[in-house]
């Protein structure tokens, strides 16, 4: 049987494109591999968003290439964001590369399994939201849903509308069909994705989709990643706070708390429409956990841009961030702004951020300690067997003690017993 092995970069969306791939292999006789070694076919699913995963992408691309001297027969497909940006750049730089695939035309794999196709996939793909790929997911418990792909708000800093094309929604029908089949499978979970969640469109919004899913039988939780601050609207917030199944928590990326620079980002928002929108979820949704995604070292940020970012995120109290020095990358309108800023500036801010962070992240952690959540199990805990380990319904990961009366899969009533800064010990009641 042949053999295929898969390495991806980057963000959800291609850890379930890469599912999608998967799937496509599976129906045409391929066995999984995680040893490269071993495999006939090889993808690499790269992402462009900041320089760092570029670079690991083609240090392993540079390590395959005497696998591929010594075995001329294995095919090597480079997808995903940075095959979607380089194109043919790629074959010329690494001969040893057979086909590049755009993440709108993972598709094509099916030709290229079969070797009746060209080398390079890179066409804008209409049809994307019409083609029903077969996913071998990872995990059988949660389930990651496109519903929508693509991006049209070009924050000055992002290279995502470049690589996936302009927004494009799927049919609500496809969505709830595909999210009914999982139910049937048993799985509990979906989170629905999309560069901007919000602006979801087809017979219907995205809260009513939401509405739509919540109605599922055997579906417990959803969950939606990535909201964009500007299109949150009140029915969403309502949707979050009347719909049973959906989680208390959203990801709502803030980027920068100085204006100025949201504008330089081109994010059309204030720092003060941000903090309403804030507010809001607050105040309807009490318990919500908000996390969040920021820049450090934008062009541009002074000393006075950057005390506003740390402002914010006291202010805020964000239960987690993600937060990167900014990248310029090539093609996006802030790679060619002036005043950018040397990498130990940006390194210098991002510590600050991220040690504030800590430490709030910690403290809103302490204030679960003693309280009951509802966790769902997703399986035993890598390090250590004798542990599940789940998530509260605000997306916190807890340890509990495995006992012969829960399994994966089940939803349980637990109380935190400890807190740490990245996870949580519960202890079923
Ligand atoms: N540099 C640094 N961070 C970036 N992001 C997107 N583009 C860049 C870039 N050029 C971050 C944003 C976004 C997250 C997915 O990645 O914070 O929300
Ligand atoms: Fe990039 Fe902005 Fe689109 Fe997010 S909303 S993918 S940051 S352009």
């Amino acid at each position: 049987m042949k053999r295929y092995y898969i390495s991806t970069f980057g963000c959800q969306m291609n850890v379930h494109d890469s599912e999608k791939m998967a799937g496509i292999l599976k129906l045409e006789g391929y066995e999984k591999t995680d040893n490269v070694k071993d495999a006939d076919f090889v993808i690499f699913n790269t992402c462009s968003i900041r320089q760092k995963a570029e670079q690991k992408f083609f240090s392993e691309l540079g390590r395959i290439k005497k696998l591929k001297k010594r075995r001329p027969d294995l095919t090597i497909v480079v997808a995903g964001c940075i095959a979607q940006q380089e194109g043919n750049n790629i074959v010329e730089r690494a001969s040893h590369v057979d086909y590049v695939l755009g993440p709108q035309n993972i598709n094509a794999l099916r030709d290229i399994v079969n070797l009746t196709a060209n080398h390079v996939f890179l066409d804008d793909n209409p049809y994307i939201t019409e083609i029903e790929l077969p996913a071998d997911r990872n995990d059988n418990v949660r389930a990651w849903v496109n519903i929508m792909y693509g991006c049209d708000n070009f924050c000055s800093y992002c290279i995502v509308p470049y690589t996936r094309g302009r927004e494009k929604s799927r049919a609500s029908q496809n969505i709830i069909n595909e999210i009914k089949v999982l139910a049937d499978k048993g799985y509990k979970e979906v989170t629905l994705l999309g560069q901007n969640v919000n602006s979801y469109k087809s017979d219907m919004d995205f809260p009513g989709l939401l509405k739509e899913i919540n109605e599922i039988k055997g579906i417990k939780r959803i969950r939606f990643v990535t909201s964009h601050p500007k299109d949150l609207s009140d029915e969403l917030i309502f949707a979050i706070r009347d719909l049973d199944k959906v989680c208390e928590h959203i990801h709502l990326p803030l980027q920068s708390g100085s204006t100025k620079i949201l504008t330089l980002m081109n994010r059309k928002y204030t720092y003060g429409d941000y903090l309403k929108k804030i507010e809001k979820l607050r105040k309807e949704i009490p318990d919500i956990a908000i996390t969040s995604d920021i820049i450090a070292g934008f062009p541009q940020e002074t000393v006075e841009d950057h005390k506003d970012t740390v402002r914010a995120l006291k202010e805020i109290e964000f239960d987690g961030i993600f937060a990167f020095k900014f990248s310029p990358r090539p093609g996006t309108k802030a790679s060619l702004m002036s005043g950018h800023l040397s990498d130990d500036i940006k390194s210098e801010r991002l510590s600050e951020i991220l040690e504030l962070q800590n430490k709030i992240t910690e403290k809103k952690n302490k204030e679960l300690k003693d309280i009951l959540q509802e966790v769902l199990i997703e399986g035993h805990n890598e390090k250590n067997p004798s542990k599940f380990t789940g998530r509260t319904r605000t997306n916190k990961v807890v340890n509990i003690s495995a006992t012969d009366d829960i399994k994966t899969g089940d939803i349980v009533n637990v109380k935190i017993i400890c807190t740490r800064r990245h996870s949580l010990e519960g202890e079923i009641v």
